[in-house]
């Protein structure tokens, strides 16, 4: 018994003497005695850290090159005037026209196209009078007749003061606002049938 009491006596002061140890700071900015400092301090180097293995001294390294991200599909149409030419002949949208498919490619162009193009596609989003140059209207003579592919390139590459969309939409989302902006394209025009033909582009827009 005493034996018990003696012990229970040893570990609670060893274990006040730690609270208290644990607690007591040299300085605030201390985190107090460290038990495993490894765990603490680990030897891996953080991103955007000097690095003395490295000739440039960084940490983060430029992918080797023709490293593409997971899922990546090159365009196989170059930036170039015959690339524009057969994708304007050849590139085929994989997605079909379906209501749900178009009403998917207006939500994404309500996002990262409405602000220059306008809800209709007519060159009248906000942004568009602080262009040096309003974007076209889709239905308009310039862009009317313009196709799936030119498209896909532009959103692929940019063109004129239209930048590159690669970067922020995948390729299906692309696909998508295609379709979509094909439904622009028809608006207004003798095509878009009978009554609404002959009335104004946004009434008959709606
Ligand atoms: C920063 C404003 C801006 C944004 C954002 C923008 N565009 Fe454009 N877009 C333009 C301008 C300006 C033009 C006219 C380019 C030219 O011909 O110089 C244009 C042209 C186009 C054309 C016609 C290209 C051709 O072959 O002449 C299409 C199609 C198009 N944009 C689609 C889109 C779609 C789809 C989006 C959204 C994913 C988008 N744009 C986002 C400004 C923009």
């Amino acid at each position: 018994m005493k034996k018990k009491v003696f012990l229970l006596a040893l570990s609670s002061s060893v274990f006040a003497v730690s609270l208290l140890t644990s607690c007591h700071r040299v300085n605030k900015d201390s985190s107090g005695v460290e038990y495993m400092p490894d765990m603490y301090r680990s030897p891996s180097y953080e991103d955007n850290s000097f690095n003395p293995n490295f000739a440039d001294s960084m940490t983060d390294r430029v992918p080797v090159k023709g490293t593409v991200p997971v899922g990546f599909t090159p365009d196989p149409f170059p930036n170039t005037p015959d690339g524009w030419a057969n994708a304007s002949k050849y590139w085929k949208d994989p997605f079909e026209a379906t209501p749900e498919i178009v009403a998917e490619g207006k939500a994404t162009y309500e996002v990262y196209c409405i602000h220059c193009h306008g809800p209709k596609g007519m060159g009248d989003g906000k942004v568009a009078d602080k262009l040096p140059g309003p974007p076209p209207p889709y239905s308009g003579p310039a862009l009317r007749n313009i196709t799936e592919g030119e498209m896909f390139q532009t959103l692929e590459y940019g063109k004129g003061l239209m930048g590159s969309h690669a970067g922020q939409l995948t390729i299906a989302q692309r696909c998508k606002i295609i379709r979509y902006v094909q439904t622009l394209q028809k608006l207004g025009q003798p095509a878009d049938t009978g009554a609404k033909a002959t009335q104004p582009v946004a009434a008959a827009a709606k």
